[in-house]
């Protein structure tokens, strides 16, 4: 049996492609539910499906199961035009439930984040979450209850998502940004402005942690960052290009800077949010004669080994490995592993 509630975890600096990981599980496993943590806007995920592509920056990337539902927690901050801008874009207006309690990013939030120490120091995305989730610390920022524009959508998250969970059905908690940018356990001060762990995803949706059957990291075949902080082994700009691997940020437009993969820090992330299970992405890039592969004994020999090599370091399965843009480029080794055990 598939377990039911999974949360889903970047494991190194974002942008590992969680959304394509829970745009494939949302559609491959009928879940009723995707719902949200994580920060904000300051994510950027994409989505592509049949050639169209989706991104989004604040609606959960579930959007391709159109029987089910997409939320967000009380936990994440809301910046209320980005939510009704994608909703209207992407014809969700119906599927959409969001918390009264979520803090709500205001414009002054916005410029302050694209000035001054945050912006030449730090290099944030510049989408105004760290002063928002100052104001929320200080309590005097306001939450989705007060305004108007996003009326239609509120729902009491925790209630919905419990509810879900003791009716046996599937729920898909997605987080945002990955573990080396969260502020505990990051690398400081190169941080975002909260815990993206596993653990503080699912408080952000309010759950507790006996409602996790399964927690999968995701990490990208080889390690990208942007903005400011140390990354291991970093390449030359020149030397990422040649490899592929010069990514351009979904949010902000930056180019990211690429590094091999670092199985240390993984070790860590694994740790840090008690994974049980792993996704690769972008095996594609790093092997390109994987390219759309869904069979695992169609991998060549050599992204066979860098997988299994990554099972045997780390303790734990690799179930899902992306080999394409498309959701459906995936290999879903699932089936296999519970057989096997
Ligand atoms: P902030 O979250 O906008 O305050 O930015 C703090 C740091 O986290 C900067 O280095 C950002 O580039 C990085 N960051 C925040 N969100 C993401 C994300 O979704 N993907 C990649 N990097 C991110
Ligand atoms: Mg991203």
């Amino acid at each position: 049996m598939i377990k039911l509630t999974m949360v889903v975890i970047g494991g190194f600096f974002g942008d590992e492609g969680k959304g394509k990981i829970v745009s494939y599980l949302a559609m491959k496993d009928s879940v009723a539910a995707t719902v949200r943590g994580g920060v904000g806007p300051n994510a950027g995920h994409t989505v592509i499906h049949q050639g169209k592509e989706f991104k989004l920056r604040m609606i959960p990337s579930g959007i391709l199961n159109e029987s089910s539902k997409l939320m967000i927690g009380p936990g994440v901050l809301v910046n209320p035009n980005v939510l009704i801008e994608e909703a209207r874009k992407y014809k969700l207006e119906k599927r959409i439930l969001v918390d009264p309690q979520c803090a709500v990013i205001e414009e002054k939030h916005i410029l302050q984040d694209k000035q001054g120490y945050l912006k030449s120091r730090i290099g944030t995305t510049g989408t105004g979450t760290g002063p928002a989730n100052s104001d929320r610390v200080l309590r005097s920022g306001k939450i989705l209850n007060e305004i108007e524009s996003t009326s239609s959508f509120l729902a009491d998250i925790p209630l919905e998502v419990n509810r879900l969970i003791d009716e046996g059905k599937q729920v898909l908690v997605e987080g945002t940004q990955g573990t080396f940018l969260s502020l505990y356990f990051g690398t400081h001060p190169y941080v975002t402005s909260k815990d993206v762990c596993a653990s503080a995803i699912c408080s952000d949706v309010g759950l507790g942690p006996k409602k996790i059957d399964e927690v999968i990291v995701v990490f990208k075949a080889y390690v990208t960052r942007v903005g400011s902080g140390p990354i291991k082994n970093e390449l030359t700009d020149q030397v990422a290009s040649e490899y592929g691997w010069k990514e351009v940020g979904t949010v902000t437009g930056r180019a990211r800077r690429a590094a091999p993969f670092d199985m240390d820090l993984a070790k860590r992330a694994v740790m840090l949010n008690s994974a049980s299970q792993i996704a690769i992405t972008k095996l594609d890039v790093v092997f390109p004669e994987v390219a759309g592969v869904t069979e695992f004994r169609k991998l060549s020999n050599n992204a066979k080994k860098f997988v299994e090599d990554i099972e045997v370091s780390l303790g734990i399965p690799v179930v899902l490995i992306g080999t394409g843009a498309e959701a459906f480029h995936t290999v879903d080794r699932r089936k296999e592993i519970l057989a096997k055990n």
